[in-house]
């Protein structure tokens, strides 16, 4: 019953000729029918992107939006002008976001409102560091990370979130969570929400994001509670992210 997602975060990485490649690819190849696919390429590729995947099942996300419709703010990019480009989906709390640049919890409600309030969906990310996990704090942070937002929100914003879970240790590191590992944490978010709705928690969509590949996606898709992927590294070469997308369906 839940659309299983996959999200290609190409962080600060890619080219035009890139997103030429992924709309080309894309358009020949026939997915998974049952399958959301999205691409997070930077700002400037947005425009060239939503051209080149026309026609093709990906829709475009951004991984980072500025919480003010427009002002004095050097850099930054607001949801109302991605939504003008055709931008789905956002990401807010970015592992990558929250250390580099200083986003804390209330930081990231800010941007995750933002979003739900242009109608773009958000995708909440949220992990432990080793040290959290060494530490035996894993569940502690993913929930508190997890609770300072959902909890602040309408029932009807909780619907449109989608969660991703992204331990930081895995990130970029080519250390995957194993299956049971991001099951086990993956089902205590569920399980929490239920806390609050129990048919918000049985519709939440929750993804893993931490050195997913394609050789590792079926196993980690396999899980109950994992409902899709956030990919970074294999999301930047388009037979790999391919083979992920195949064996989401
Ligand atoms: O947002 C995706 C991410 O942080 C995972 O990156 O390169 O480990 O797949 P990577």
């Amino acid at each position: 019953m839940r659309t299983p997602l996959i999200a290609g975060n190409w962080k600060m990485n890619g080219s035009a000729a890139l997103v030429e490649e992924f709309g080309q690819r894309f358009a020949e190849k026939t997915l998974p029918a049952s399958l959301d696919v999205v691409v997070l390429p930077p700002f400037p590729y947005l425009d060239a992107a939503r051209r080149a995947f026309d026609g093709t099942p990906i829709r475009l996300g951004a991984q980072t939006l500025n919480p003010l419709h427009s002002g004095a703010r050097t850099g930054e990019v607001s949801g109302r002008m991605l939504k003008e480009f055709g931008v789905e989906y956002a990401l807010a709390g970015h592992s990558e976001r929250r250390q580099l640049y200083r986003e804390d919890d209330e930081a990231v409600l800010d941007r995750l409102l933002a979003a739900l309030n242009v109608g773009i969906t958000p995708i909440l990310c949220v992990g432990e560091t080793l040290e959290e996990r060494d530490a035996g704090k894993t569940m502690e942070v993913v929930l508190r990370q997890v609770g300072y937002v959902m909890a602040r929100l309408e029932p009807d914003q909780r619907e449109r979130v989608v969660i991703a879970y992204e331990p930081v240790w895995a990130i970029g590191t080519g250390r995957t969570a194993t299956p049971e590992q991001a099951q086990e944490v993956m089902a205590g978010i569920r399980e929490y929400q239920a806390g609050y709705d129990r048919a918000l928690a049985a519709g939440l969509r929750l993804l893993y994001g931490g050195s997913m590949n394609a050789d590792n996606a079926a196993e980690l898709l396999a899980q109950p509670d994992i409902d899709g992927g956030l990919v970074g590294g294999a999301s930047l070469k388009v037979d790999d992210f391919l083979a992920i997308c195949q064996s989401a369906g």
